[in-house]
Formats: structure tokens, C-alpha cells, sequence
């Protein structure tokens, strides 16, 4: 299956005003945002805390796109029923999670969602390598999970390109999060990823009541990555 690797923007919720997320969705869709990115934090594997599974179904009539589940927790396991259920399209684990990514990935795919796996700056894209046949798509962090608006990473770069050689034909997305700019965005897509996470650089300036600015700045990420 040949996948489309145009490249799509994912608004991170994790910038967006936590008291009007319906309306902050509405409004990141209407301005061309291609999927909702959503940031789980559980404040023991990162040191944030953010959304739970009753939030992500609250949200999910408002996602006419793709709702696009970040998992940054441990352990993944016990959970992953409840973000299907919530109406995850996409559920990405950290294999950083546990000891065992092979049976998480299994779990996710078994409560019928696409699979992604993650990986902190610190792994190498070889972890990814006996994964690729049960993963529809890759999340390289370009930061330290936990926060947005962090400096991006430049030496994932290679991580990137190394991803890019491994996956070959496969149907396989290469997803980067984390200080996605105009600057860093043609960088990213110049060395293989498809899927750009932008919060802050979406969310800057913009509210529900001044969503034109959402657009100008995902037209301008789209513009910059070329
Ligand atoms: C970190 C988060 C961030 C975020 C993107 O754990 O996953 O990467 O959503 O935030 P920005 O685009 O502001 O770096
Ligand atoms: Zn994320």
C-alpha cells in the first residue's frame, strides 16, 4: 500500500487554551490543521500532567480529521483500551514506556487503532528496527517530552534520515514533535518526515476569537516545509 506522504500538520492541543478545546479544535480544522495532535502526560513519565482518557471522548466530536493520541506514559498497557474507546485514530506508545514495546504495540493494534511508536531523543532510530512491521507510523521527539515551546533538537536530524533509510517502501508515517518552526520544518521534511507536531508555533498569537491567525501560521509551517 503506497502511503501519502504529503506532508501534514498536527496542531498539538497541548497549546491550545485548556478551557475551550472544542472550540479550539473547531477552530485549528477550519484553518487547515490536517490532524488534532494530543498530548498525554501522566507526571511520572514525563514531568507534566495533562489529559485523560474522559477528556480525549469529550473532545472527540469536535475532530473531524485525525485525533492523533500521544501517549507519554508508563505504563502503557492498562490504558490503552480506554483512549480506544475514546476514539483514538492513532495511539503512539514511547518505547521507552516498559520492557515490553513488542506486546504494547500488539495491545493497540488489537483495540483496533493505528499504531505508533515513539522515541525520546536519547534512542537511537535502531530500537525502531524490529518494530517496523507492526507500526504505521513513527513519532521522533525533538525535544525532551513534557513541555512545548522547547528549543528543537538538531542532532535528531540523522535520527530522521536513519528512519527514513530503515522504513524503505513501507507504509510507515515519520512523525516530528517538538519545536516545529518555519525554520526547523523544512529541515524535518528534507530528512523524511511527513507528519509535523507544531503547538506553540501554531497556537502563537491566535485565539477562538482570532482564529486567522491559526491559519496564517499553518500556512506559513506548510509554505516553510516546502
Ligand atoms: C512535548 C510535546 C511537545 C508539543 C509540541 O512533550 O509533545 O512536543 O506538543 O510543542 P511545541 O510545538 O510548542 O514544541
Ligand atoms: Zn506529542
Amino acid at each position: 500500500m503506497t502511503l501519502d506522504r504529503t506532508v501534514k500538520i498536527a496542531p498539538s492541543i497541548l497549546s491550545a487554551d485548556f478551557a475551550n478545546f472544542g472550540a479550539e479544535i473547531r477552530a485549528i480544522e477550519a484553518q487547515g490543521a490536517d490532524w488534532v495532535h494530543v498530548d498525554v502526560m501522566d507526571g511520572h513519565f514525563v514531568p507534566n500532567l495533562t489529559f485523560g482518557p474522559a477528556l480525549c471522548a469529550a473532545i472527540r466530536p469536535h475532530i473531524k480529521t485525525v485525533m492523533d493520541v500521544h501517549l507519554m506514559i508508563a505504563p502503557v498497557d492498562p490504558y490503552i483500551e480506554a483512549y480506544a474507546k475514546a476514539g483514538a485514530d492513532f495511539i503512539t506508545a514511547h518505547i521507552e514506556a516498559g520492557p515490553h514495546i513488542h506486546r504494547t504495540l500488539q495491545s493497540i493494534r488489537a483495540a483496533g487503532c493505528k499504531v505508533g511508536v515513539a522515541i525520546n531523543p536519547g534512542t537511537p532510530a535502531g530500537a525502531v528496527a524490529p518494530l517496523l512491521d507492526m507500526i504505521d507510523l513513527v513519532n521522533v521527539m525533538t525535544v525532551n517530552p513534557g513541555f512545548g515551546g522547547q528549543k528543537f533538537i538538531q542532532s535528531q536530524l540523522a535520527t530522521i534520515r536513519d528512519l527514513r533509510a530503515m522504513i524503505g517502501d513501507r507504509a510507515i508515517h515519520i512523525e516530528i514533535d517538538g519545536g516545529v518552526d518555519t525554520t526547523t520544518a523544512p529541515l524535518c521534511v528534507a530528512a523524511g518526515a511527513d507528519v509535523l507536531v507544531a503547538g506553540s508555533s501554531v497556537f502563537r498569537g491566535g485565539s477562538v476569537d482570532a482564529p486567522e491567525v491559526y491559519g496564517t501560521n499553518i500556512a506559513a509551517l506548510r509554505r516553510a516545509a516546502g
